[in-house]
């Protein structure tokens, strides 16, 4: 039984420049990745947590795009709602933006690009709903210094935490899926902007690390992190989609599969929305799911 009730941010901003000119005319979260927009892994992540009340932040031309996509999330039994970040002013600023709607709430921040796939998931994500403080997860990459970079000593506690260092102290990445306390708001306001004009979310976790408040879920080797950053990166993230769907026979991240199984929604709901989705791979998929 979890305790507090978390609401769910997804940050979607961003000048997605390292994709250009996939992104000059929209914003990367809203690309595909294999048969779904971006957008859609993180949210299938939230709602697996059991979170149903979500924020997403965009800019101000990408934003409608994103109500275009989602709506208000009735159609799922879920509430999404919107604001705009003018500015990629930094990971931690979701909070800042986000003050009104969290409205004292814990709070789970995930990013618009991230992609996490595994059998443990959902075991993982109610563990962290269930500590006090922060919980962030680690996962071993083969380039850490492109990411937040987390050290352990010997009985597996925190010792450093720093932001793309030249020297990793450690293989293991910060991923780009966070919950916090509701003291994260005031935290986050403290924060001083980066040498890159930032507001770091490693800033962040370091003070509920200089608090001894921070929790790190190590996700283990058999699980998929996925990168979106690059052109081959994106690639690889649809091929390992495609690859996986197509064995299973089983969609990642299909929305309405997961808000059915959650129970927010019916079979007569997804038969409705399957009216005006056409003919293609997802929707045949649905209707199956609900035949
Ligand atoms: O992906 C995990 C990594 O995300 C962590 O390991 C790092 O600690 C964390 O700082 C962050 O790394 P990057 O600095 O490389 O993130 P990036 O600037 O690529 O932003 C991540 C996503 O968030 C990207 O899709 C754009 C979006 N974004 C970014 C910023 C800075 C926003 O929507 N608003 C922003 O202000």
């Amino acid at each position: 039984m979890l305790t507090k009730k978390y609401k769910g941010i997804i940050l979607a901003g961003g000048n997605g420049t390292r994709l250009f000119p996939a992104t000059k005319v929209m914003s990367k979260q809203l690309l595909p990745v294999y048969d779904k927009p971006m957008i859609y892994y993180p949210l299938s992540i939230l709602l697996l947590a059991e979170i149903y009340e979500i924020l997403i932040i965009s800019t101000s031309t990408d934003i409608e795009r994103f109500k275009n996509l989602l709506g208000d999330g009735l159609q799922f039994g879920i509430k999404i709602e919107y604001a705009i970040q003018e500015t990629p002013r930094g990971l931690a600023d979701a909070f800042l933006v986000g003050e009104d709607f969290l409205d004292g709430s814990p709070a789970c921040l995930i990013l618009g690009d991230n992609i996490f796939y595994g059998s443990e998931i959902s075991t993982s994500l109610k563990s962290a709903q269930n500590h006090d403080g922060g919980t962030i997860f680690a996962y071993h990459v083969a380039d850490p210094e492109r990411y937040g970079v987390v050290e352990f000593d010997t009985n597996h506690k925190v010792l450093s935490i720093e932001e793309k260092p030249t020297h990793p102290k450690s293989s293991l990445a910060v991923t780009g899926l966070y919950f916090y306390d509701s003291n994260v708001v005031s935290y986050a306001k403290t924060i001083q902007p980066s040498y890159r004009g930032e507001l770091e979310i490693t800033d962040l976790n370091k003070i509920y690390l200089n608090l001894n408040n921070l929790n790190v879920i190590t996700l283990k080797r058999g699980f998929a992190w996925l990168d979106t950053g690059t052109h081959d990166s994106l690639l690889d993230a649809s091929n390992f989609i495609h690859t996986i769907e197509k064995r299973q026979g089983i969609k990642i991240a299909c929305i309405e599969e997961i808000c059915l199984s959650k129970g927010l929604i019916t079979k007569k709901d997804i038969i409705r929305m399957l009216s005006n989705m056409g003919d293609n791979t997802y929707s045949l998929y649905l209707r199956r799911l609900v035949g």
